[in-house]
């Protein structure tokens, strides 16, 4: 295009807009007359084509009547200025603000009114033990690419929506994956992939929960896990964890619950396992109440001392748990790739809601993790990535060691990607200071506050300051100076 062209059409969008913001303030009420196309073009030194243009795309759209001979007039239906016709930022209900009649659901109020604190940003030069992500470098980049590239090459003759399921290789691949390293027994069929755990919980929520419904949750647990139940109007009941894991002698004294959600492989955030014994006491408590029990195996590939557990998916007799895993902590959260095992019974009703949810996650990333799965990289990176963890949480567990010596007491370090750091010297009414004065030393740590749930009295109750201490982003060397640093922002507390 050339570039007076452009320049034209770039003008005539701009009478084009001016014509409509006049109309929805009403200063163009229905009837007015506008200009004709050769006053217009002469007063803005437009062409009349560009005019004309201008005139035609209003008269098509309905806002003016043109008759041949007579200027155009403003028609009386544009008069009434709707959402429709208003013009953003020309008279329209402001942005921040829902127009008059039009509500949300009460599952929209309930998400609108939800405190979701979006991950913190890294702040340059500072040392970041945050919990979640995993490093870009120790992404397996050229088995990732080689993967990609094999698919593209194998692009299907018909690009049709897939499986909701998911894509055959990969549920295939994976019912092999977790039968070896899970031990986990369940055929392909029940097995759905779904774009994160998020997703997974979200699609639980939806389907197996009614407002007013009683959600047992661990407590301190996985925030984003009680935010997607109580967007359903669920009640969250929080029960305590101790070395052990959920405190199960507690779940006497609940409600009829409809779900259960735990971490029991790695209690999240306090690392503990949940033992054998108090595994089948869940599972009799769910028989008991009729609940439904979600495993979230979020991060079980992260085991340094500890040997596996039975899932409770494997122990589970009467088809009431559904196990949820993830991507997220082996290759990356932004791939958004994790799956669930699903009850049989389940598996229809799921299917049907990822259809409608979203058709499917997308085939390309879906095939290329089955070829790592298949050609053995997948196993070649996790057995490299933990031991780049197992390295980051020694020189963690060192430093804490070497610089806070008996003012810090560890909890939860026999897997996953991070660890709890209490300082008994310290109330827990102080954490968000100490992470204030350790962000003043260029290290930023996160008080574990924020995983307890909040009304639920044991967010309040006596006990000393902890940080959730992730040690995923960071090499030996910078978590030494990291607790170097954090140390002397204790120092500064007094
Ligand atoms: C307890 C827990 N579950 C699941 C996840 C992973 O979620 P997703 O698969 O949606 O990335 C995390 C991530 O931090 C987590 O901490």
């Amino acid at each position: 295009m050339k570039k007076d062209e452009a320049g034209h059409r770039g003008r005539g969008r701009a009478l084009y807009e001016e014509i409509r913001a006049r109309m929805a303030d009403g200063t163009y009420g229905p009837g007015t007359a506008l200009p004709s196309t050769r006053a217009c073009a002469a007063e803005r030194g437009l062409s009349r084509t560009t005019v004309s243009a201008v005139y035609e795309q209003l008269a098509a759209e309905g806002f003016i009547d043109t008759r041949p001979g007579a200027p155009s007039r403003v028609a009386a239906a544009a008069a009434a200025p709707s959402p429709a016709v208003a013009m953003p930022g020309a008279g329209g209900p402001p942005p921040d603000q829902a127009p008059p009649g039009a509500r949300l659901s009460s599952v929209g109020e309930r998400m609108s009114a939800l405190d979701l604190r979006p991950d913190a940003a890294a702040v340059p030069g500072a040392i970041d033990f945050l919990y979640g992500p995993l490093a870009g470098r120790d992404f397996p980049t050229l088995p990732w690419l080689k993967a990609l590239r094999r698919v593209e090459r194998q692009r299907p003759a018909r690009l049709a929506y897939d499986d909701p399921r998911g894509a055959a290789e990969l549920r295939q691949a994976l019912q092999a994956h977790l039968s070896r390293t899970r031990g986990l027994s369940c055929d392909v069929e029940q097995l759905v992939i779904v774009n994160g755990s998020q997703q997974a919980l979200d699609l639980c929520a939806r389907l197996l929960l009614d407002a007013g419904d009683t959600v047992v949750v661990e407590n301190p647990g996985y925030r984003m896990a009680h935010h997607v139940f109580e967007a359903t109007g669920a009640r969250l009941c929080g029960i305590g964890i101790d070395h052990h894991g959920l405190r199960t002698e507690l779940l006497a004294g609940v409600p009829r619950a409809q779900l259960a959600y735990v971490t029991p492989t790695h209690q999240f955030p306090l690392g503990a396992f949940m033992t054998l014994g108090r595994r089948r006491e869940l599972l009799d408590w769910a028989a008991s109440s009729g609940a439904w029990i979600i495993e979230d195996d979020y991060d079980s590939e992260y085991r340094y001392a500890v040997r596996p557990e039975a899932t409770l998916q494997s122990l589970d007799g009467q088809g009431r748990v559904i196990h949820v895993g993830t991507f997220s902590k082996t290759l990356s959260a932004q791939l958004r790739l994790g799956y669930m095992v699903l009850p049989r019974h389940l598996v229809a009703t799921f299917a049907a809601a990822k259809r409608l949810a979203d058709r499917h996650v997308a085939t390309g990333t879906q095939r290329a993790l089955a070829l790592l799965l298949e050609d053995g990289s997948y196993d070649r990176h996790v057995r490299r990535i933990r031991r780049l963890q197992q390295a980051r949480r020694s020189a963690l567990l060192e430093a804490l060691d070497r610089h806070l010596g008996p003012r810090v007491a560890v909890q939860g370090a026999a897997s996953g990607l991070h660890l709890v750091a209490w300082i008994p010297g310290l109330p827990r009414e102080r954490e968000a200071e100490l992470a204030e004065a350790a962000g003043r030393q260029q290290v930023q740590v996160y008080p574990i506050s924020r995983f307890y749930l909040p009304h639920a009295g044991t967010c309040t109750a006596a006990r000393p300051a902890g940080l959730v201490m992730g040690y995923a982003l960071l090499e030996p060397a910078q978590i030494d100076q990291g607790v170097r640093r954090l140390a002397a922002a204790l120092d500064t507390l007094g």
